[in-house]
């Protein structure tokens, strides 16, 4: 029996503000454990995408299939709990609650029981799985290095920490599938290093398919195994890193625009 390794299937996707095309017909597949990325410049329609397929915009044409299931136009809380997690561009954490609590939530996600229901369970079976919960919780804080942060207050942390907590509240929903909108933008150097690194193990067991939207090209270019580039809302190419550095096209569409003199290095 032939094996689907298709996590993901766009087709025909189009999103218009008022006049503006955002995603104009896109199609596109994703491969169950792959690390993708999304580059074009901006406007390109890059987090429009990302805002498709998690259910934050509703297309007005097209299909986005989840391991088999349609599920454009649905709400984000349902996508999540089909195993969709995502950072945002603009970080969207709780700013007064701790580096815990942030994560916490992430987690919420997962429990397919509404709250009240322990009620009905047994003592033992609410109690193992508050244990799992808190194990996963402290995988993630410890393997994102915020263990040392963890009770303080995420509007004192700095912005690259802020990333990272965001990462963690994503990763502690356990997705099948991570979408990441430029998580390295306005990170030190060496915190981009690091975020590389996480994203690096959290992907090789190839339990998480990644999509990552990312300015920065170098890094694209180094992490992922496939990339597609977007502009004015149309794939323009897709290909292996090597091939889209030297797709005329994609070269063509960062003319001019103030990445240009940094574009691959
Ligand atoms: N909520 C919105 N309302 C109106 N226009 C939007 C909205 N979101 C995105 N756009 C427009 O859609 C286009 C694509 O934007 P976006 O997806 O943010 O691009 P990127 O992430 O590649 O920079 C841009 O022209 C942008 O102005
Ligand atoms: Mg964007």
């Amino acid at each position: 029996m032939a094996v689907n390794r298709t996590i993901l299937e766009i087709s025909g996707l189009s999103l218009r503000f008022g006049g503006v095309a955002a995603l104009r017909d896109l199609s596109l597949k994703i491969e169950k454990g792959s690390f993708c990325s999304i580059i074009g410049p901006n406007g390109a329609g890059k987090t429009s995408l990302l805002n498709c397929i998690n259910g934050h915009y509703r297309p007005n044409a097209g299909r986005i299939v989840l391991e088999g299931q349609p599920i454009e136009g649905r709400r984000p809380h349902l996508i999540a709990s089909l195993g969709v997690a995502r950072t945002f561009q603009r970080i969207e954490l709780f700013s007064q609650m701790t580096v815990l609590e942030n994560v916490k939530l992430g987690r919420h996600f997962l429990m397919k029981a509404p709250a009240w229901s322990c009620f009905l369970r047994l003592p033992a079976m609410v109690r193992e799985e508050f244990e799992h919960r808190r194990e996963l919780e402290e995988e993630v804080i410890d393997f994102l290095g915020l263990s040392g942060v963890r009770n303080q207050i995420v509007a004192s942390l700095p912005h690259g920490v802020r990333k990272r907590v965001d990462l963690a509240r994503a990763l502690a929903m356990r997705p099948k599938l991570l979408l990441l909108d430029e998580i390295m933008a306005g990170m030190s150097i060496e915190e981009k290093e690091d975020v590389a690194s996480y994203l690096m193990d959290v992907h090789r067991d190839r339990e998480v398919t990644i999509i990552w939207i990312e300015h920065d090209l170098a890094a694209v270019m180094e992490l992922s195994e496939h990339v597609i580039a977007l502009n004015f809302g149309v794939k323009i190419a897709e290909g292996a890193p090597e091939e889209i550095q030297a797709n005329p096209a994609v070269i063509e569409a960062y003319l001019g625009s103030p990445e240009e003199e940094q574009l691959f290095s």
